[in-house]
């Protein structure tokens, strides 16, 4: 028994935000932000999209992708830090938008990690429940309702998308998930967070006018974590796959930014033309960002059958994961 990618599917929005645009919000420069982060445009959500919208259109792409009807999904996990309402889950908002009928559903918080959290939750359901057969991951995120757009240091960074993943679980096929590894740090929950709005710091007028409901975070601290993680978690994923990084086809980080994703590869010796690289179009779409980057990749042609794709990310929290993945599929449909 083994489960394999069906189907993966995308959407950004419309707008595009550039680094032009942004000089004329805060005190900032192209030139800056490039240098900084290797973004120069993202993509900006409309008032009236919520999450749940730019999940539905991934999810339909994936759906069409896999050739599947809604009713024949068995469960439905969005990884988001940018959720509708703090509850019902967005995955209940999507399933309703879908008409997923069969489908369980729920949210899953791990910041710019979530997608990968969600595949190894996702792939663990199907194998250890037999009456789960098929169930839709998505990470998807509407990061510019989470921005202060007077902060220099965070709003820059962000962009808004969705990506989605249908993972299958087939007799006849061996496992496409080879290994993978999760891990965790509170200790640093302050550096990247939002203060308030939770139980913790409820809404007030107070923390509404001190903008204490968007992103704060401590940049180069971010940085440092976010490169060791990265890189022991992919090792240690290589390393339970009894596998060498040249063995790896292509690397798929988070992606939070350019030199981050640059000093990884340096320091794990993947070369940088096997790894994939959109932050420049899209900026850090968290919880989305793997998922964006998988299906350009299906679509586009870049992963080919068989290859060894690793996947690995870092968030709020802390979190970090890697997932090695054998691509054992690819659907006619995603050309
Ligand atoms: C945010 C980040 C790009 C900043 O780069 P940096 O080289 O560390 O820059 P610093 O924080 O040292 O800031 C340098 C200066 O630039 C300023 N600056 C910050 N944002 C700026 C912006 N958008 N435009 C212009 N100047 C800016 C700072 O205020 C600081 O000025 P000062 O020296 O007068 O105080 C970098 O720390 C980073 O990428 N961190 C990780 C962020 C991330 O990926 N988060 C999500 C993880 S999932």
């Amino acid at each position: 028994m083994g489960i394999r990618v069906i189907g993966t599917g995308s959407y950004v929005p419309d707008k595009i935000m550039t680094n032009a645009d942004l000089e004329k919000l805060v005190d900032t420069s192209d030139e800056w932000i490039r240098t900084r982060t290797g973004i120069e445009e993202r993509r900006i959500a409309s008032a009236d999209q919520a999450t749940s919208d730019l999940a539905v259109k991934a999810a339909e792409n994936a759906m069409e992708m896999a050739g599947l009807t809604a009713d024949q999904l068995d469960g439905i996990i969005v990884a988001s830090i940018s959720v509708d309402h703090v509850f019902p889950s967005t995955a209940c908002i999507v399933q309703k938008k879908l008409g997923a009928a069969n489908a369980m559903c729920f949210d899953l918080e791990a910041a710019c990690s979530g997608l990968l959290y969600a595949l190894e939750v996702g792939h663990a359901l199907l194998t250890a429940k037999k009456h789960l057969k098929r169930i839709m991951v998505l990470g998807a995120e509407k990061m510019s309702s989470l921005l202060n757009w007077d902060d220099r240091n965070t709003c820059v960074l962000f962009g808004d998308g969705a990506g989605c993943i249908i993972l299958e679980k087939d007799d006849s096929t061996e496992d496409c998930f080879i290994a993978g590894s999760l891990g965790a740090n509170g200790e640093y929950s302050d550096i990247l967070q939002i203060p308030a709005g939770g139980s913790a710091c409820p809404a007030t007028q107070e923390t509404v006018a001190n903008k204490e409901h968007f992103i704060t975070m401590a940049g180069q601290d971010t940085f440092k974590l976010a490169v060791n993680s990265m890189v022991k978690v992919c090792r240690k994923v290589l390393e339970e796959a009894e596998m060498d990084a040249s063995q790896i086809a292509w690397l798929v980080p988070h992606q939070a930014n350019y030199r981050i994703l640059k000093a990884v590869a340096s320091r794990l010796k993947i070369p940088e033309e096997k790894v994939y690289i959109n932050v420049n179009r899209f900026g850090n779409t968290s919880a989305a960002s793997i998922g964006i980057c998988l299906d350009e990749m299906v679509r586009g042609d870049h992963i080919k059958q068989g290859d060894y794709v690793l996947l690995t990310a870092f968030g709020g929290g802390l979190t970090w994961g890697a997932v090695l993945m054998k691509w054992s599929y690819i659907p006619k449909t995603a050309k």
